[in-house]
Protein backbone atom coordinates (compact mmCIF):
# COMPACT_ATOMS: atom_id res chain seq x y z
CA UNK A 1 0.00 0.00 0.00
CA UNK A 2 1.73 3.31 -0.68
CA UNK A 3 1.67 5.82 2.13
CA UNK A 4 -0.66 8.61 0.24
CA UNK A 5 -3.11 5.76 0.55
CA UNK A 6 -2.46 4.96 3.95
CA UNK A 7 -2.91 8.23 5.08
CA UNK A 8 -6.13 8.98 3.25
CA UNK A 9 -7.62 5.57 4.70
CA UNK A 10 -6.07 7.13 8.35
CA UNK A 11 -7.92 10.15 7.65
CA UNK A 12 -11.20 8.55 6.52
CA UNK A 13 -11.10 6.24 9.88
CA UNK A 14 -10.60 8.98 12.17
CA UNK A 15 -13.56 11.02 10.40
CA UNK A 16 -15.89 8.64 10.81
CA UNK A 17 -15.26 8.08 15.07
CA UNK A 18 -15.74 11.62 14.92
CA UNK A 19 -19.21 11.27 13.12
CA UNK A 20 -19.75 8.14 15.11
CA UNK A 21 -19.01 9.60 18.65
CA UNK A 22 -21.02 13.09 17.86
CA UNK A 23 -24.19 10.42 16.80
CA UNK A 24 -23.79 8.88 19.96
CA UNK A 25 -23.70 12.43 21.79
CA UNK A 26 -26.57 11.74 24.56
CA UNK A 27 -26.51 15.61 25.23
CA UNK A 28 -27.51 18.87 24.42
CA UNK A 29 -28.60 18.05 20.65
CA UNK A 30 -32.13 18.86 20.98
CA UNK A 31 -34.18 21.70 21.00
CA UNK A 32 -37.67 22.69 22.62
CA UNK A 33 -39.68 21.42 19.72
CA UNK A 34 -42.63 18.80 19.20
CA UNK A 35 -39.79 16.68 16.57
CA UNK A 36 -36.50 15.82 17.32
CA UNK A 37 -33.88 18.69 15.50
CA UNK A 38 -30.33 19.08 16.07
CA UNK A 39 -29.72 22.48 17.25
CA UNK A 40 -27.26 22.72 20.10
CA UNK A 41 -28.39 24.04 23.41
CA UNK A 42 -26.73 25.88 25.48
CA UNK A 43 -25.40 23.74 28.00
CA UNK A 44 -26.04 26.79 30.78
CA UNK A 45 -29.78 25.89 30.49
CA UNK A 46 -31.50 23.32 32.77
CA UNK A 47 -32.50 20.45 30.08
CA UNK A 48 -35.99 18.79 30.88
CA UNK A 49 -37.84 16.21 28.99
CA UNK A 50 -41.14 16.50 29.03
CA UNK A 51 -43.45 13.71 28.13
CA UNK A 52 -47.06 14.45 27.27
CA UNK A 53 -49.80 11.59 27.38
CA UNK A 54 -51.40 13.28 24.09
CA UNK A 55 -53.34 16.37 22.58
CA UNK A 56 -56.83 14.73 22.86
CA UNK A 57 -58.32 17.89 24.50
CA UNK A 58 -58.64 21.96 25.00
CA UNK A 59 -57.70 21.01 28.77
CA UNK A 60 -54.57 19.05 27.20
CA UNK A 61 -53.38 22.06 24.91
CA UNK A 62 -53.77 24.77 27.41
CA UNK A 63 -51.92 22.22 29.85
CA UNK A 64 -49.07 21.85 27.24
CA UNK A 65 -48.88 25.42 26.47
CA UNK A 66 -48.81 26.54 29.90
CA UNK A 67 -45.44 24.22 30.21
CA UNK A 68 -43.97 25.49 26.94
CA UNK A 69 -44.37 29.32 28.23
CA UNK A 70 -42.83 28.46 31.47
CA UNK A 71 -39.89 26.53 31.11
CA UNK A 72 -38.17 28.62 27.66
CA UNK A 73 -34.90 30.18 27.50
CA UNK A 74 -35.28 33.58 29.50
CA UNK A 75 -35.95 31.12 33.03
CA UNK A 76 -32.53 29.47 32.04
CA UNK A 77 -34.92 26.28 30.49
CA UNK A 78 -34.12 24.32 27.02
CA UNK A 79 -37.74 22.00 27.04
CA UNK A 80 -37.29 18.84 24.76
CA UNK A 81 -41.18 17.97 23.78
CA UNK A 82 -42.64 14.31 23.23
CA UNK A 83 -46.05 13.37 22.83
CA UNK A 84 -47.22 10.07 23.41
CA UNK A 85 -50.30 10.05 22.01
CA UNK A 86 -52.34 8.71 24.50
CA UNK A 87 -49.92 5.38 24.31
CA UNK A 88 -47.97 4.52 27.85
CA UNK A 89 -45.93 2.48 25.13
CA UNK A 90 -44.45 5.55 23.35
CA UNK A 91 -44.04 7.11 26.83
CA UNK A 92 -41.65 4.74 28.09
CA UNK A 93 -39.86 5.21 24.91
CA UNK A 94 -39.94 8.99 25.38
CA UNK A 95 -38.39 8.72 28.87
CA UNK A 96 -35.88 6.12 27.83
CA UNK A 97 -34.63 8.69 25.48
CA UNK A 98 -34.44 11.34 27.42
CA UNK A 99 -32.30 8.84 29.77
CA UNK A 100 -30.39 8.42 27.25
CA UNK A 101 -29.65 11.99 26.71
CA UNK A 102 -29.19 12.28 30.04
CA UNK A 103 -31.59 15.71 30.47
CA UNK A 104 -31.11 16.98 34.02
CA UNK A 105 -34.91 16.89 34.55
CA UNK A 106 -38.02 14.82 33.60
CA UNK A 107 -41.21 15.59 33.49
CA UNK A 108 -43.83 13.17 33.01
CA UNK A 109 -47.88 13.65 32.68
CA UNK A 110 -48.82 9.52 32.96
CA UNK A 111 -51.66 8.59 30.85
CA UNK A 112 -52.51 5.68 33.03
CA UNK A 113 -51.44 5.57 36.80
CA UNK A 114 -49.75 2.00 36.88
CA UNK A 115 -46.68 0.21 35.23
CA UNK A 116 -44.27 3.20 35.49
CA UNK A 117 -41.56 1.55 37.55
CA UNK A 118 -39.15 0.38 35.30
CA UNK A 119 -38.54 3.13 33.94
CA UNK A 120 -38.37 5.25 36.73
CA UNK A 121 -35.90 3.33 38.47
CA UNK A 122 -33.66 3.66 35.12
CA UNK A 123 -34.16 7.41 35.85
CA UNK A 124 -33.42 6.93 39.54
CA UNK A 125 -30.59 5.37 38.58
CA UNK A 126 -29.30 7.48 36.10
CA UNK A 127 -29.91 10.14 38.63
CA UNK A 128 -32.66 12.11 36.67
CA UNK A 129 -35.06 13.77 38.78
CA UNK A 130 -38.40 12.81 37.71
CA UNK A 131 -41.72 15.22 38.05
CA UNK A 132 -44.64 13.64 37.87
CA UNK A 133 -47.49 16.25 36.40
CA UNK A 134 -51.51 16.23 35.78
CA UNK A 135 -51.90 12.73 36.36
CA UNK A 136 -50.78 10.53 39.14
CA UNK A 137 -48.51 7.15 38.99
CA UNK A 138 -49.63 4.17 41.35
CA UNK A 139 -46.54 2.81 42.92
CA UNK A 140 -45.12 1.66 45.91
CA UNK A 141 -41.33 3.28 45.98
CA UNK A 142 -42.47 7.20 46.38
CA UNK A 143 -38.79 7.74 45.62
CA UNK A 144 -39.09 7.11 41.98
CA UNK A 145 -40.15 11.01 42.01
CA UNK A 146 -39.26 14.39 43.48
CA UNK A 147 -42.51 15.81 43.39
CA UNK A 148 -46.13 15.77 41.61
CA UNK A 149 -48.26 18.45 40.47
CA UNK A 150 -51.62 17.92 39.59
CA UNK A 151 -55.57 18.76 40.78
CA UNK A 152 -57.67 16.50 43.24
CA UNK A 153 -59.64 14.15 40.87
CA UNK A 154 -61.34 12.59 42.99
CA UNK A 155 -62.19 16.27 44.83
CA UNK A 156 -63.57 17.18 41.65
CA UNK A 157 -65.77 13.69 41.16
CA UNK A 158 -67.64 14.40 44.77
CA UNK A 159 -67.65 17.87 43.49
CA UNK A 160 -70.09 16.96 40.35
CA UNK A 161 -71.82 14.58 43.10
CA UNK A 162 -72.23 17.02 45.61
CA UNK A 163 -73.55 19.42 42.84
CA UNK A 164 -76.49 17.07 41.93
CA UNK A 165 -77.44 16.49 45.48
CA UNK A 166 -77.84 20.28 45.78
CA UNK A 167 -79.59 20.42 42.65
CA UNK A 168 -82.32 17.91 42.74
CA UNK A 169 -82.77 19.41 46.36
CA UNK A 170 -83.03 23.04 44.82
CA UNK A 171 -85.80 21.48 42.14
CA UNK A 172 -87.37 19.37 44.95
CA UNK A 173 -88.02 22.57 47.12
CA UNK A 174 -89.50 24.34 43.59
CA UNK A 175 -91.76 21.30 43.10
CA UNK A 176 -92.82 21.61 47.28
CA UNK A 177 -93.25 25.10 47.33
CA UNK A 178 -95.76 24.89 43.57
CA UNK A 179 -97.55 22.17 45.36
CA UNK A 180 -98.06 23.89 48.85
CA UNK A 181 -99.37 27.04 46.29
CA UNK A 182 -101.67 25.19 44.81
CA UNK A 183 -103.23 23.06 47.78
CA UNK A 184 -103.89 26.69 48.81
CA UNK A 185 -105.60 27.43 45.90
CA UNK A 186 -107.54 24.28 46.09
CA UNK A 187 -108.45 24.80 49.65
CA UNK A 188 -109.67 27.93 49.30
CA UNK A 189 -111.76 26.95 46.52
CA UNK A 190 -113.09 24.55 48.96
CA UNK A 191 -111.95 22.05 47.13
CA UNK A 192 -110.52 19.59 49.71
CA UNK A 193 -110.39 16.43 47.98
CA UNK A 194 -107.80 17.97 45.46
CA UNK A 195 -105.72 19.63 48.36
CA UNK A 196 -105.33 16.22 50.30
CA UNK A 197 -104.12 14.81 47.24
CA UNK A 198 -101.52 17.32 46.70
CA UNK A 199 -100.68 17.52 50.16
CA UNK A 200 -99.67 13.85 50.22
CA UNK A 201 -97.97 13.97 46.60
CA UNK A 202 -95.62 16.72 48.42
CA UNK A 203 -95.49 14.03 51.10
CA UNK A 204 -94.06 11.51 49.82
CA UNK A 205 -91.74 13.38 48.00
CA UNK A 206 -92.29 12.62 44.00
CA UNK A 207 -89.13 14.27 43.62
CA UNK A 208 -87.20 11.51 44.82
CA UNK A 209 -87.86 9.18 41.84
CA UNK A 210 -85.29 7.16 40.10
CA UNK A 211 -82.83 9.97 38.62
CA UNK A 212 -81.21 8.12 35.81
CA UNK A 213 -77.28 9.04 35.01
CA UNK A 214 -75.27 8.20 32.20
CA UNK A 215 -71.46 8.88 32.51
CA UNK A 216 -69.02 9.06 29.71
CA UNK A 217 -65.80 7.96 31.57
CA UNK A 218 -62.60 9.23 30.69
CA UNK A 219 -59.40 7.19 29.34
CA UNK A 220 -59.60 4.14 31.76
CA UNK A 221 -57.18 3.62 34.45
CA UNK A 222 -56.19 7.39 34.34
CA UNK A 223 -56.00 9.05 37.39
CA UNK A 224 -58.26 11.63 36.11
CA UNK A 225 -60.76 8.59 35.55
CA UNK A 226 -60.12 6.59 38.70
CA UNK A 227 -60.79 10.17 40.85
CA UNK A 228 -63.78 11.60 39.12
CA UNK A 229 -65.59 7.96 38.71
CA UNK A 230 -64.47 6.83 42.72
CA UNK A 231 -65.62 10.65 43.82
CA UNK A 232 -68.77 10.55 41.89
CA UNK A 233 -70.08 7.48 42.82
CA UNK A 234 -68.92 8.15 46.97
CA UNK A 235 -71.67 10.53 46.46
CA UNK A 236 -73.99 8.33 44.52
CA UNK A 237 -73.89 5.75 46.89
CA UNK A 238 -76.16 8.26 49.37
CA UNK A 239 -79.01 7.84 47.08
CA UNK A 240 -80.83 5.29 47.02
CA UNK A 241 -82.62 6.73 44.11
CA UNK A 242 -79.47 7.75 41.96
CA UNK A 243 -79.68 5.29 39.54
CA UNK A 244 -76.58 5.02 36.77
CA UNK A 245 -77.48 3.18 33.78
CA UNK A 246 -74.35 2.97 32.46
CA UNK A 247 -70.75 3.91 32.41
CA UNK A 248 -67.95 3.90 29.51
CA UNK A 249 -64.91 5.56 28.24
CA UNK A 250 -64.62 7.81 25.60
CA UNK A 251 -61.04 8.00 25.93
CA UNK A 252 -61.24 12.08 26.98
CA UNK A 253 -62.24 12.87 22.89
CA UNK A 254 -65.04 14.44 21.25
CA UNK A 255 -65.17 11.69 18.74
CA UNK A 256 -65.35 9.21 21.71
CA UNK A 257 -68.18 11.17 23.65
CA UNK A 258 -70.55 11.25 20.72
CA UNK A 259 -70.31 7.91 19.53
CA UNK A 260 -71.06 6.75 23.25
CA UNK A 261 -73.69 8.93 23.96
CA UNK A 262 -75.43 8.29 20.84
CA UNK A 263 -74.87 4.64 21.85
CA UNK A 264 -76.64 5.71 25.08
CA UNK A 265 -79.17 7.39 23.88
CA UNK A 266 -80.72 4.16 21.53
CA UNK A 267 -80.26 2.07 24.67
CA UNK A 268 -82.23 4.49 27.31
CA UNK A 269 -84.93 6.08 26.34
CA UNK A 270 -85.17 8.53 29.93
CA UNK A 271 -81.60 9.53 30.74
CA UNK A 272 -81.69 12.25 33.19
CA UNK A 273 -78.08 13.32 33.73
CA UNK A 274 -75.53 12.58 31.78
CA UNK A 275 -71.47 13.24 33.71
CA UNK A 276 -68.97 13.82 31.42
CA UNK A 277 -65.59 13.38 32.47
CA UNK A 278 -64.16 16.25 30.15
CA UNK A 279 -65.28 18.93 28.02
CA UNK A 280 -64.56 17.32 24.87
CA UNK A 281 -66.43 14.45 25.56
CA UNK A 282 -69.39 16.63 26.35
CA UNK A 283 -69.06 18.70 23.18
CA UNK A 284 -69.18 15.34 21.04
CA UNK A 285 -72.18 14.07 23.34
CA UNK A 286 -74.04 17.59 22.85
CA UNK A 287 -74.20 16.82 19.07
CA UNK A 288 -75.14 13.81 19.82
CA UNK A 289 -78.19 14.64 21.94
CA UNK A 290 -78.86 17.35 19.53
CA UNK A 291 -79.03 14.90 16.30
CA UNK A 292 -81.36 12.83 18.28
CA UNK A 293 -83.96 15.58 18.46
CA UNK A 294 -83.30 15.79 22.14
CA UNK A 295 -82.86 18.78 24.40
CA UNK A 296 -79.95 19.27 27.33
CA UNK A 297 -78.99 21.29 29.84
CA UNK A 298 -80.49 24.10 31.93
CA UNK A 299 -84.12 24.32 30.43
CA UNK A 300 -83.53 20.83 28.46
CA UNK A 301 -84.39 17.10 29.11
CA UNK A 302 -80.84 15.62 30.37
CA UNK A 303 -78.73 17.73 32.24
CA UNK A 304 -74.97 17.98 31.95
CA UNK A 305 -72.28 17.92 34.66
CA UNK A 306 -68.93 18.45 32.48
CA UNK A 307 -65.14 18.45 33.92
CA UNK A 308 -62.58 21.01 33.03
CA UNK A 309 -64.08 24.37 32.55
CA UNK A 310 -62.30 25.02 29.51
CA UNK A 311 -63.20 28.19 27.16
CA UNK A 312 -66.01 26.30 24.68
CA UNK A 313 -67.34 25.19 27.77
CA UNK A 314 -67.95 28.53 28.62
CA UNK A 315 -69.72 29.15 25.64
CA UNK A 316 -71.98 25.99 25.98
CA UNK A 317 -72.65 27.37 29.56
CA UNK A 318 -73.96 30.53 28.47
CA UNK A 319 -76.17 29.09 25.36
CA UNK A 320 -77.82 26.94 28.59
CA UNK A 321 -76.62 23.41 27.24
CA UNK A 322 -74.15 22.86 30.35
CA UNK A 323 -75.68 22.65 34.05
CA UNK A 324 -71.94 22.78 35.52
CA UNK A 325 -68.61 22.49 35.01
CA UNK A 326 -65.94 20.81 37.49
CA UNK A 327 -62.98 23.09 37.06
CA UNK A 328 -59.52 21.39 36.89
CA UNK A 329 -56.73 23.46 36.33
CA UNK A 330 -54.26 22.85 33.12
CA UNK A 331 -51.98 25.86 33.91
CA UNK A 332 -49.18 23.65 35.83
CA UNK A 333 -46.27 25.17 34.14
CA UNK A 334 -45.26 27.66 36.84
CA UNK A 335 -45.09 25.11 39.78
CA UNK A 336 -43.00 22.60 37.86
CA UNK A 337 -40.37 25.97 36.72
CA UNK A 338 -40.87 26.65 40.89
CA UNK A 339 -40.49 23.64 42.02
CA UNK A 340 -37.20 23.15 39.67
CA UNK A 341 -35.55 26.18 40.55
CA UNK A 342 -35.97 25.17 44.19
CA UNK A 343 -34.69 21.57 43.45
CA UNK A 344 -31.66 23.40 41.99
CA UNK A 345 -30.95 25.25 45.02
CA UNK A 346 -31.00 22.26 46.80
CA UNK A 347 -33.81 23.28 48.60
CA UNK A 348 -36.69 20.65 49.35
CA UNK A 349 -40.06 20.58 47.69
CA UNK A 350 -43.07 19.15 48.60
CA UNK A 351 -43.66 15.69 47.14
CA UNK A 352 -47.52 16.97 46.13
CA UNK A 353 -48.91 19.93 45.30
CA UNK A 354 -52.38 20.19 43.84
CA UNK A 355 -54.15 23.20 42.28
CA UNK A 356 -57.20 24.37 43.20
CA UNK A 357 -60.32 24.22 41.41
CA UNK A 358 -64.03 25.75 41.51
CA UNK A 359 -67.26 25.15 40.31
CA UNK A 360 -68.91 26.83 37.34
CA UNK A 361 -72.79 27.03 36.93
CA UNK A 362 -74.53 27.96 33.94
CA UNK A 363 -76.20 30.93 35.15
CA UNK A 364 -72.90 32.77 36.29
CA UNK A 365 -71.01 31.54 33.27
CA UNK A 366 -70.81 34.80 31.46
CA UNK A 367 -69.10 36.62 34.76
CA UNK A 368 -67.19 33.83 35.74
CA UNK A 369 -65.23 33.61 32.30
CA UNK A 370 -63.85 37.22 32.50
CA UNK A 371 -60.25 36.87 33.12
CA UNK A 372 -59.89 33.61 31.96
CA UNK A 373 -57.11 32.52 29.83
CA UNK A 374 -58.00 28.74 27.83
O1 LIG B 1 -56.01 14.56 33.35
C1 LIG B 1 -56.77 15.68 33.07
C2 LIG B 1 -57.79 15.33 32.05
O2 LIG B 1 -57.15 14.89 30.89
C3 LIG B 1 -58.68 16.46 31.60
O3 LIG B 1 -59.87 16.51 32.28
C4 LIG B 1 -58.98 16.05 30.21
O4 LIG B 1 -59.57 17.02 29.43
C5 LIG B 1 -57.69 15.55 29.77
O5 LIG B 1 -57.72 14.82 28.64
Amino acid sequence: MNKNFKNILWILLIGLIVLASCSLSPLKDLQNNESDNTDVIDSNLIIVGFSQLGSESDWRTANTKSIQNALIEKNGFSLIFQNGRQSQENQIKDVRRFIFQQVDYILIAPVTETGWDTVLAEAKEAGIPVIIMDRMIDTKDESLYVASVGTDKYAEGQKAGLWLEKYLTEQKNKDNASMEQKSKEDASQGNESLSEETASQQENGQNTDTVNIVVLEGTLHSTAQIGRSNGFNDIAGHHTNWNILAHESGDFTKAKGKEIMAKYLQQFDDIDVLVSQNDDMTFGAIEAIQEAGLTCGVNGKIKIISFDAVSEAFDKMEAGLINVDIECNPLQGQQIADIIGRLEKGETVDKVTNLDGKVFEAANASIDRIGRTY
